[in-house]
């Protein structure tokens, strides 16, 4: 069952038909999908959706079906809860939704003997214990690699590391395509001022650019790592420095007013390069501590070698002491995330 029917769903769609085939010949293994729903409707199959319907939902999203009720949640818990009496197969329910408040339904899943993958980073950035809940079900598993790094296997390979007695030494990541974007044109001499409405132009940004200045969203995969790597943080255990201060206001009049920011923070790149650095927004997580905020790094550093949208992790860990673990590359975008969620579907069907 996905829940969730835009970029993210759409793609996982698409990519569900497009292997449909290859699946059953090579695995001898199917993923027909049981329902979609997004906050307005959802699709039910009697009992799976069929090839034209998920196409139509991969190409066009939901746009008709059964009317949500006011309770959304209530509903598709009452939906997940049918399903689990009337399926003779163990289903796996997916959160492709940016919404809070969905670790109800989630904890319905794993209580109801489902599994569960999930894009959504809110639901494993409530409080520590829903994250264990959720985690460590006594019922069902989760796989959650897309909330950090998009496709990039960052969360399956802590995973393995922590499952093998490995701990944690000390993690420094940028986990923001946008951040990283702004980080390098400031960088290259840019005005933020000028870089900022520029990526707001082109789609880089969320509507609202203090939305990603803020680091609310760094702050959040910054606590699912944490948390990955045995620490028990809470939200408000993990300071957030947006990149510069933010002003409240009106969208259009705080972009205005940008510039007069551009001053400070371009004496605080000049600063740094003097030093050997270059400046990066980072997640720096070390036993019983976790900050996001913008940091001096070592220019011929990984981190301070990264350009553009790309994310990066290092990480020092007892096995990994001599050198760090470092995985990098693109951290977004509906294909690769979906293929994340994807993996997370194929390791769910075969250890259920
Ligand atoms: N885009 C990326 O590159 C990326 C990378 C990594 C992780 N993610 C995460 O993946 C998730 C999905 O991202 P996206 O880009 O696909 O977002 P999106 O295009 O905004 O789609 C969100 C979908 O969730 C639906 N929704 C909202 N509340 C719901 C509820 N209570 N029950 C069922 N459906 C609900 C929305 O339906 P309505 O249209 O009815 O509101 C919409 O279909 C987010 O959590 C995001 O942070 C995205």
């Amino acid at each position: 069952m996905i829940l969730g029917a835009g970029r993210i769903a759409r793609a996982l769609v698409r990519q569900l038909l497009a292997r449909e085939e290859y699946l059953r010949q090579r695995y001898t293994l199917t993923l027909p999908v049981a329902a979609v729903a997004n906050s307005r409707y959802l699709a039910a199959g009697a009992p799976y959706l069929g090839v034209d319907e998920l196409a139509r939902i991969a190409g066009a999203g939901l746009e008709s079906g059964k009317a949500a009720p006011p309770d959304r949640r209530a509903r598709q818990i009452a939906y997940v809860t049918d399903l689990a009496r009337s399926s003779p197969h163990r289903a796996i329910v997916v959160d492709l939704t940016a919404s809070d408040g969905m670790a109800p339904v989630l904890l319905a899943a794993l209580d109801a003997g489902f599994d569960v993958a999930v894009a959504n980073k809110k639901p494993l950035s409530e409080d520590y214990d829903t994250f264990a809940r959720l985690t460590a079900h006594p019922r069902g598993h989760i796989g959650y690699e897309a909330t950090v790094g998009a496709g990039l296997p960052i969360i399956h390979a802590l995973r393995a590391l922590v499952d093998a007695g490995d701990e944690l030494v000390d993690l420094t990541a940028c986990l923001s395509g946008t951040l990283g974007y702004l980080c390098t044109e400031v960088e290259d001499g840019r005005p933020l001022s000028q870089v900022v409405p520029e990526a707001r132009a082109r789609g880089f940004t969320e509507p609202d650019p203090r939305d990603d200045l803020s680091g609310a969203d760094v702050r959040r995969k910054a606590l699912i790592v944490a948390r990955t790597m045995n620490q028990h943080p809470e939200l408000d255990d993990v300071p957030g420095m947006p990149m510069i201060p933010l002003e409240e206001g009106g969208v259009e009049e705080w972009l205005a007013g940008l510039g007069r920011h551009d001053v400070a923070l371009a004496a605080r790149v000049r600063s740094a390069r003097e030093q050997g650095d270059v400046l990066r927004y980072v997640a720096r997580i070390l036993p019983g501590k976790c900050e996001v905020g913008l940091r001096e790094v070592p220019r011929l550093s990984a981190v301070g070698r990264l350009r553009g949208t790309d994310n990066i992790l290092t990480a020092r860990t007892r096995f990994y002491g001599e050198r760090p673990l470092v995985i990098s590359g693109p951290g977004a975008g509906p294909d690769v995330t979906a293929a994340g969620v994807f993996g997370d579907l194929l390791r769910l069907a075969f250890i259920g």
